[in-house]
């Protein structure tokens, strides 16, 4: 009989591999391979912090290249892959096509990107632009905008996956108001991925939909994790409390991400981030341990206080 002595690298990287590292506390990964989470019903897994770009690449006219670039390196570096877009305009694009086609980056990144338009052959015109602006005949993923005109897009989305032109497809909300809509899209749908807004100062998605989309079998990828920077505001120059090390967490940015990754329905969080300092502290969130259920009913009770 042979026995393979299993090292610790490739052991954490078959656990990680199962989707099992993110869930694990007590196991540190730090300086490891990033924990990932299978895409709900394929054998692919995805990294569990991703990046999200409206605001650093809203900057591209402005600024150049070089800071969503370097914002992307650190994603990469720290074994992420998730990048979020949305169509802007087109030198802001164009910029961003050139970066994601640099050779380190070219396959490196999950690139997804969304339909914010009204009406079938704008949705088309805006997604053929966006393929050409990339320099991308397929994205990993496409979503419906805030379910805007969904009814019409759907279909679209699901042509341009039957084309190969899409590898998954999706829609996004970022607020409760539209909670009733998503549930009603996705008990007809069957959507790859919904990303839908969550953390622990925003919880709505906690009670109804985290179950269904998990219930469902869908990917759920996670905005708003910072309520785009009012989360920093309310928190102000409060000290991070000390037992916070007992999950690993070094920041609030960390407590934010570490109250919302243990949750089982969740496949990646993104953090929009300007700054590669910002991008690497919430890519370590991933790694070390991760809070149980007593803590994290404490850490509600520290952001109820605030
Ligand atoms: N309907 C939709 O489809 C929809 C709607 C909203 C958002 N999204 C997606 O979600 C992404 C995230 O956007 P969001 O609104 O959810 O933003 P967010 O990640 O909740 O917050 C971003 C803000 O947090 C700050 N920040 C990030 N990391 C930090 C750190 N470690 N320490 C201190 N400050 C930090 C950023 O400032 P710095 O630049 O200074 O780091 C920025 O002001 C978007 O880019 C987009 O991809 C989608």
């Amino acid at each position: 009989m042979t026995t393979e002595i299993i090292n610790r690298r490739k052991f954490l990287a078959l656990i990680s591999a199962a989707g099992l590292a993110g869930l694990a506390p007590g196991i540190s990964l730090a300086r490891e391979q990033m924990p990932k989470r299978r895409i709900p019903g394929t054998n692919e897994y995805l990294p569990i912090i991703g990046l999200g770009s409206t605001k650093p690449v809203g900057q591209i006219a402005d600024r150049g290249t070089a800071p969503i670039a370097s914002v992307l390196r650190t994603l990469v570096e720290n074994g992420g892959s998730v990048v979020d877009t949305w169509p802007r305009n087109q030198p802001n694009d164009e910029g961003f096509g050139r970066v994601i086609n640099e050779p380190d980056l070219r396959d490196a990144l999950f690139v997804t990107s969304k339909i914010d338009r009204t009406g079938k052959q704008a949705g088309i015109d805006q997604f053929r632009q966006t393929q050409r602006l990339y320099q991308r005949n397929t994205l990993d993923l496409l979503q419906v905008f805030n379910l805007t005109d969904v009814e019409t897009q759907w279909s679209t989305l699901m042509d341009l996956k039957a084309a190969g032109e899409a590898r998954y497809i999706g829609v996004t909300v970022s607020s409760q108001g539209l909670y009733d809509q998503l549930a009603t899209f996705v008990r007809r749908e069957q959507p790859d991925f919904v990303q839908v807004n969550y953390s622990i100062t925003e919880r709505g998605a906690e009670q109804r939909m985290l179950p269904m989309l998990q219930d469902k079998g869908i990917g759920v990828i996670i905005n708003r994790p910072f309520m785009n920077g009012d989360y920093f505001r309310k928190i102000g120059d409060r000290p991070l409390p000390e037992w916070a090390a007992e999950f690993d967490c070094e920041s609030w940015a960390q407590f934010s991400l570490k109250y919302i990754l243990p949750h089982p329905a969740i496949t990646c969080v993104l953090t929009e981030t300007t700054k590669p300092k910002h991008m690497a502290e919430n890519a370590r969130a991933a790694f070390g341990r991760m809070p149980d259920q007593a803590q994290r009913a404490r850490m509600r009770d520290v952001i109820s206080s605030v």
